[in-house]
């Protein structure tokens, strides 16, 4: 099975989500034949890795591949490498090409050394090679490496950007989801697109459907959002609604024990659910469930037993 992270890397500039400025930099560089050597900085996942691939597919067309090198962290970051592969490809004759151009990808993990060695042949050979560090942090490269290079700052993208770049996947893949299950994947990926393609590869082998749930379930995380929810539905009398809802949570694969701390935390953090006079009841009457439970108690039912006690509170 393909990987979507490849499936969807983009193939063209037009192809980028975001990154505007980054993106008309190279694009100028393109239009006028001008390319420096530039480090491309910013968070994981964003486009940097990509952005060069296709600065490299622009540049040099159909003969791209011969004129492209991308040495990334699995490769040997020694100085006999750097010395070796790297110098023979920097002074090498481009091909059909008035240069070649070589990406050092997760170039933060390159030692001092061999940021030395690279600033020596960035000068011996700038006629035939353009030099290009993908890094997240700029200060991981040494200043003279610095000041040779143009820099790009990739920006962190934002919640509009990462939608569009769902929906595109969704769309092409066959997948639904509502608006709580896209804001789900934003907050587990952070932004990052890598992790987001792969959260969305998992999910889509389990259903089409995909529910903010399965994200959180996936990421080991708690939907905190629907477990108040489910405690809103218990205290304004409704049972089974507030049944319901704990079962979906229990369904996606997080156990009780997590969700009773959960609740814990939600009901003595909180002062809009159950008022003052009745908090410590309440409070009272979920440490007695957890004791049964850990007591041996089933904890399914011990559970089923508080949020009956809730809806009482209403009656
Ligand atoms: N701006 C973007 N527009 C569209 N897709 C993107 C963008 N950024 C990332 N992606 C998607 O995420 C995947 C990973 O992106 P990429 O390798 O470019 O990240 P990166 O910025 O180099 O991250 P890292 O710092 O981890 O190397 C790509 O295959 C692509 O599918
Ligand atoms: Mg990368």
């Amino acid at each position: 099975m393909a990987l979507w992270i490849e499936k969807y890397r983009p193939t063209s500039f037009d192809e980028i989500i975001g990154q505007k400025d980054s993106v008309e930099k190279l694009k100028a560089m393109v239009k006028n034949g001008d390319i420096q050597h530039m480090i491309l900085s910013g968070p994981p996942g964003v486009g940097k890795t990509t952005s060069s691939v296709v600065l490299a597919k622009a540049v040099f067309g159909n003969v791209w591949t011969q004129n492209f090198m991308e040495l990334n962290a699995s490769d040997d970051r020694k100085l006999s490498v750097i010395q070796g592969k790297v110098k023979e490809f920097a002074r090498s004759r481009p091909i059909d090409a008035p240069f070649k151009m070589i990406l050092f990808d997760e170039a933060d993990s390159l030692t001092q050394e061999a940021q030395q060695a690279l600033r020596r042949m960035m000068e011996e050979y700038s006629s035939t090679c353009r030099f290009v560090f993908s890094v997240n942090y700029q200060s991981n490269i040494i200043e003279p490496l610095q000041s040779r290079c143009a820099i790009l700052r990739f920006q962190p993208l934002s919640k509009t950007d990462v939608y569009e770049f769902i929906d595109r996947v969704a769309k092409n893949e066959g997948l639904t989801m509502d608006n709580e299950a896209k804001e789900a994947l934003e907050y587990v990926s952070k932004g990052d697109l890598r992790a987001l393609t792969n959260v969305m590869q998992s999910l889509s082998n389990i259903s089409k459907k995909i529910t903010s749930m399965a994200v959180y379930a996936n990421a080991g995380i708690l939907d905190s959002g629907k477990i108040k929810q489910g405690l809103k539905l218990a205290l304004s009398g409704d049972y089974v609604k507030s049944r319901e809802t704990f079962e979906t949570i229990l369904e996606s694969g997080i156990n009780m024990k997590e969700v009773i701390s959960e609740v814990f935390d939600i009901l003595s953090s909180s002062d809009d659910l159950v008022d003052k006079k009745s908090k410590n009841y309440v409070i009272e009457k979920l440490a007695e469930t957890d004791y049964r439970i850990v007591e041996g108690a089933t904890p399914y039912i011990q559970f089923q037993s508080f949020l009956a006690f809730l809806s009482s509170l209403k009656g």
